[in-house]
């Protein structure tokens, strides 16, 4: 979906850190680039646990910072967004943040990448993040879930990359 995609967007969350997954995810970004992709990265305030934690960590992989784009700009951009990647990213997509007055996170600004056209979520169950709580993105049609660390699956996916 990616290879062929005009624009793919990725969203870092806890789990990219945890995972340690960004100097693979740069290695995937540069090859669809290579294959004419669009890529950017989602960079939500509070993605990971310390402010600025997706900036360091994509930064340590030489990541460029003008792919880095925040929540307010990117936004609008998921609308015409093929494939949004999200790598180890739960509460900050979470749609309950907009549509559940009864959820903790009601009112959080969120990144809205239930607008794209397709969604992939690379984490390791269906379990919650920090706010503890489930996710409806996980089971939009649009939606698919790639179970695993999100090193190995990304590495598996450049390699299904370099592959086609
Ligand atoms: P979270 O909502 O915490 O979700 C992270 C997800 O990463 C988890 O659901 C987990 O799912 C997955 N994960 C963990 N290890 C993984 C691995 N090795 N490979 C793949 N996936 C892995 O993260 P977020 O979306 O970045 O949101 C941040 C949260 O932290 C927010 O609730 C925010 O308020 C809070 N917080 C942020 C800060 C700052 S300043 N950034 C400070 C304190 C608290 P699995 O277990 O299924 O893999």
């Amino acid at each position: 979906m990616m290879k062929y995609a005009q624009k793919v967007i990725i969203v870092p969350g806890y789990g990219l850190a945890v995972a340690q997954a960004q100097h693979v995810c740069h290695e995937l970004e540069l090859l669809l680039e290579e294959e004419g992709v669009d890529v950017k990265y989602a960079i939500h305030p509070v993605a990971g646990r310390m402010p600025g934690h997706m900036n360091v960590l994509l930064a340590e992989s030489n990541v460029a910072y003008d792919k880095l784009i925040e929540m307010e700009d990117i936004n609008p951009e998921f609308s015409t967004t093929d494939v949004v990647l999200v790598v180890g990213a739960n509460d900050v997509v979470n749609p309950a943040a907009k549509t559940d007055s009864g959820s903790p996170i009601y009112g959080m600004p969120i990144l809205d990448v239930d607008n794209a056209k397709q969604i992939v979520v690379l984490k390791r169950s269906m379990k919650s993040g920090y706010a503890g709580i489930e996710n409806a993105l996980f089971y939009d049609p649009k939606c698919g879930m790639l179970f695993g660390d999100a090193k190995d699956s990304i590495s598996k996916l450049v390699t299904e990359v370099k592959a086609l």
